[in-house]
């Protein structure tokens, strides 16, 4: 396409393919950063300064930035959680934020499963034991672990993601599941024969409690010592929806005392987690570095859309998800 008939500028930033910002630079210039960091912030501010749009995966923004950004109209995150974006400062300024939901939910829900089973099965100490050498005998009851099926699943959050790890609970595992919504969520009521309670109840009476809200403020620490208290000493904490829904100093006290039994993590209060914190090193806690949707083809589909969406909110034939519309 010809040089004058680019209308927009967009700053693109990780994760995108080839050919994804093949056709962003069909209708805009891009400026497109692998990383940002203290040796390019100035280079991406510059970019950003003159830009419409912008796209990537784990954005850093913030009101000064938009001050600098007095064109920009669109961001469109690569996530479906658009919690570290200043969405009131986003909102005051007119500028559109579209997010990516939906494409990344199966594979998020088999990451909330893979860490149910790694917890309840212990597959991560007992796999270190063999890798160490530590297996010269039969495996004895210290070893056991705890099923996974038939035992009663608590979903706190049954949005999308959370739907989807009841489905693989019930229809899988035989789970009982218990669930934590505003309103009742009748399809999987009918479906799964889930149940809804709340929070203290669901904490109280299921085995396992999967984490999967959206982190704000109503939602920050949401598990803390208190609700921590109400679990069952047999049961597990699982948390693939952002760190601060847990109040982590809590989790690590009541993991040392037995107040719960064991915590399978995706996410953590701080992104990579400190090499020295206890939760790294404690035999009952599964750690995973936030890979909740990190799979070629999910995140190759969120990329996807997070294009289709910057796009379609530039060109005017709107974008397929806009949080702020
Ligand atoms: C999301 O999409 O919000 C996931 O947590 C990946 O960042």
């Amino acid at each position: 396409m010809a040089e004058q008939t680019k209308k927009w500028r967009i700053v693109a930033v990780r994760r995108l393919s080839e050919a994804q910002l093949g056709s962003l630079s069909e209708v805009a210039e891009v400026d497109y950063f692998e990383d940002v960091d203290e040796s390019n912030r100035a280079d991406f501010m510059a970019a950003l300064s003159k830009a419409h749009g912008l796209i990537g995966g784990k954005l850093e923004l913030n009101e000064a930035m938009l001050a600098k950004a007095p064109g920009l109209q669109v961001v469109s995150t690569i996530s479906v959680g658009y919690d570290h974006l200043p969405l009131e400062a986003l909102n005051r300024r007119g500028i559109l934020l579209c997010n990516t939901p939906d494409v990344l939910t199966e594979t998020t829900a088999d990451t909330a499963f893979a860490l149910i089973m790694a917890t309840q099965r212990r597959l991560v100490e007992l796999a270190n034991l063999v890798r160490d050498g530590g297996w010269r005998t039969h495996i004895r009851p210290e070893y056991f672990g705890i099923d996974v099926h038939g035992k009663t699943l608590g979903i706190v959050g049954a949005g999308r993601i959370g739907a989807a790890i009841a489905r693989r609970g019930a229809l899988g595992f035989g789970m009982p599941i218990l669930y934590t919504a505003a309103s009742s969520k009748p399809a999987l009521e009918q479906q799964l024969g889930a149940q809804r309670r709340e929070l203290n109840d669901l904490l109280a009476e299921a085995d396992i409690v999967c984490l999967s809200v959206p982190y704000n403020s109503d939602t920050h620490h949401l598990i803390d010592a208190d609700a921590l208290a109400r679990m069952k000493p047999t049961a597990s904490l699982i948390n693939i929806a952002r760190g601060k829904v847990v109040d982590e100093p809590a989790l690590i006290e009541a993991l040392h005392s037995g107040g719960i039994r064991a915590a399978g993590l995706d996410v953590f209060a701080e992104e990579p987690l400190p090499a020295n914190s206890p939760l790294a090193a404690m035999n009952n806690v599964v750690t995973t570095p936030h890979i909740g949707s990190a799979t070629h083809e999910t995140r190759e589909a969120m990329a996807q859309l997070a294009v289709d969406n910057l796009l379609g909110a530039l060109t005017g034939s709107g974008p397929l998800n806009a949080v702020n519309e």
